[in-house]
């Protein structure tokens, strides 16, 4: 008997669709076991735990994973080859939280299949080998996890997909290659031990929309071509060694809303093209060498949520445009455009005094004065408290010295 075309797709649809009559691989069922998954229902259809979460394909007659997350794992827990093994055809798998041994060998066909991986406070270490044999992702991810390599170049060198990069707080040591893939969206390697300059290859990154090399050592100055880079969203270069001036190139990005470029050793002026970047949020420009007038008006750092410019100590603000108020962290322009004196140290009785609070580094302005006027009442409070206490007491005392004497 010939089965209609049409009854066997319809077949097709309801089973793959409601997921009822197939179920997941038994061997894939039993490494989930061996990851303390449990299994007693159907995991397809229960793909949430508070442990794991997966997702399965709908092929038949037995579905597999494409997708496995493990959080919070047990320390006793460990992977196994031969689970491992039968889990080629995972695309994604992600650790968070798990205390895992660094697994001693990966079966090739996982490696080959997976697009993204991450690994978050999870394993003790991982080698850069062992994550350079990933070389179908789209996404990598590690992070607080030691990686042991002599350079990034090594993990990168095979991941010709790679759209998004985070290894941080990592100890990473070495280089940024000087060959990035062209399609990366996402860069962020913060809190590493990377040294050397920002390659001038990386403003190639047409598609970069995030950039995030805080916590390293690296050093040099900005290529000039930086404002290549027009995708560029958030950018953090923060706490590292950078020097020389910001360039102007970076007025030519569009969209940039994140900038922090504090604790480095920047210097120059101010750039003033800040203040034509619409799309600006977040400026940090603290603990560098800038110097100069600050460029920029009170409107405009209203505009941003965030604007943090303390710790430059040749930079100054005038006075005729920008409020003390503002609390900057700055001085006070002369009338040369040099700060007037610097923040008043260990003399005191100098009117400047009294303008000290400009240049403390407290960080919400509000909660510092609100902070103030709490101060105040507090102090009528007591001083009214004590005044009533020695009345009733006088009193007290009267009245007993009356009855005494009586
Ligand atoms: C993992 O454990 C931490 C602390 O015990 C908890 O805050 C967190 O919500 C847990 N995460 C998951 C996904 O269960
Ligand atoms: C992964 O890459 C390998 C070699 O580069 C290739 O042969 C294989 O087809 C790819 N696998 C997938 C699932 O894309
Ligand atoms: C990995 O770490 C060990 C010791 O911590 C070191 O001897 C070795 O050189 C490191 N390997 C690489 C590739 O950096
Ligand atoms: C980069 O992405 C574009 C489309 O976004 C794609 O056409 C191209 O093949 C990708 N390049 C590589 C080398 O993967
Ligand atoms: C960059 O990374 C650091 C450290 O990981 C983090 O504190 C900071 O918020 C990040 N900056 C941006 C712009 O994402
Ligand atoms: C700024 O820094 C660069 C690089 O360190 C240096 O060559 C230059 O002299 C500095 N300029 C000023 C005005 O300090
Ligand atoms: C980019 O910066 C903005 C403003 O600080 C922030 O709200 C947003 O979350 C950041 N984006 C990413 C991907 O970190
Ligand atoms: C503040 O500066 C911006 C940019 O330089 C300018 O467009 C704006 O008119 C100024 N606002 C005031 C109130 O001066
Ligand atoms: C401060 O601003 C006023 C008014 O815009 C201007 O006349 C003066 O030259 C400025 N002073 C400095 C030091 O830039």
């Amino acid at each position: 008997m010939k089965v209609p075309p049409l009854l066997l797709f319809i077949f097709f649809f309801l089973s793959t669709a409601t997921g009822s009559n197939t179920t997941l691989d038994p061997k894939q069922l039993r490494a989930l076991q061996s990851l303390d998954i449990p299994t007693s229902k159907d995991p397809c259809t229960h793909t949430n735990t508070s442990t794991s979460s997966l997702l399965c394909d709908s092929s038949s007659p037995f579905r597999h994973l494409l997708s496995l997350s493990l959080s919070n794992c047990s320390s006793d827990l460990s992977l196994s080859f031969t689970a491992l093994k039968s889990l080629a055809s995972l695309q994604s798998l992600h650790f968070l939280s798990c205390p895992l041994l660094p697994p001693p060998r990966f079966p090739s066909d996982l490696s080959l299949s997976l697009l993204s991986f991450s690994a978050v406070r999870s394993f003790r270490h991982l080698s850069g080998v062992f994550l350079s044999r990933f070389v179908n992702l789209t996404d990598l991810t590690v992070s607080y996890v030691p990686v042991n390599t002599s350079g990034l170049f090594v993990i990168l060198g095979n991941m010709h997909k790679l759209t998004s990069l985070t290894i941080s707080h990592a100890s990473l040591s070495g280089f940024i290659p000087k060959h990035l893939h062209l399609n990366l969206t996402h860069i962020d390697l913060s809190d590493n031990k990377l040294r050397g300059r920002i390659p001038t290859s990386l403003t190639v990154l047409d598609d970069l929309q995030f950039l995030n090399l805080s916590h390293n050592a690296l050093s040099g100055e900005i290529p000039s071509q930086f404002g290549d880079l027009i995708s560029l969203t958030n950018l953090s270069l923060a706490s590292n060694s950078f020097s020389g001036s910001v360039p102007d190139s970076i007025s030519a990005i569009p969209g940039l809303v994140h900038v922090d470029l504090s604790g480095n050793q920047f210097n120059g002026t101010v750039p003033k093209f800040f203040t034509e970047v619409r799309s600006l949020k977040h400026l940090n420009l603290e603990n560098n060498e800038f110097h100069g007038v600050l460029p920029f008006n009170a409107s405009f750092i209203r505009r941003l949520a965030v604007f943090k410019v303390g710790g430059n100590g040749n930079l100054c603000y005038n006075h005729s445009v920008l409020s003390s108020k503002l609390k900057l962290g700055i001085a006070p322009c002369d009338k040369h455009g040099f700060p007037l004196s610097p923040p008043p140290a260990k003399e005191s009785g100098d009117d400047s005094e009294s303008d000290a609070s400009d240049y403390d580094d407290s960080e919400d302005d509000s909660s510092s004065r609100k902070e103030e006027h709490h101060h105040g009442p507090n102090k009528v409070v007591l001083g009214v408290a004590i005044g009533l206490s020695s009345i009733v007491f006088l009193i007290v005392f009267l009245v007993l010295l009356s009855k005494w004497c009586g």
